[in-house]
């Protein structure tokens, strides 16, 4: 069987966190070792820690892993 993705995850990698330089791949990544909230990946990552304009995006990311945020 095909492997079926999201569309969200079928999107070209961009920049997610223009603060802190941290690409849709990245959280992804991060997501995939274990950091399963916005508050890991805030700390891993340093996402959401300047202007905070990033936290849908990041929150998308991970409700599209099939984690809540
Ligand atoms: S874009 Fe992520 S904290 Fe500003």
């Amino acid at each position: 069987m095909a492997d079926i993705k999201s569309p969200l995850a079928q999107k070209p990698d961009y920049l997610v966190c223009t603060c802190m330089g941290v690409m849709a791949s990245e959280i992804r990544d991060a997501i995939g070792q274990g950091n399963t909230t916005f508050e890991e990946l805030s700390e891993v990552l340093m996402v959401g820690t300047g202007c905070n304009s990033c936290v849908p995006e990041v929150c998308d990311i991970l409700k599209d892993e099939g984690y809540g945020c």
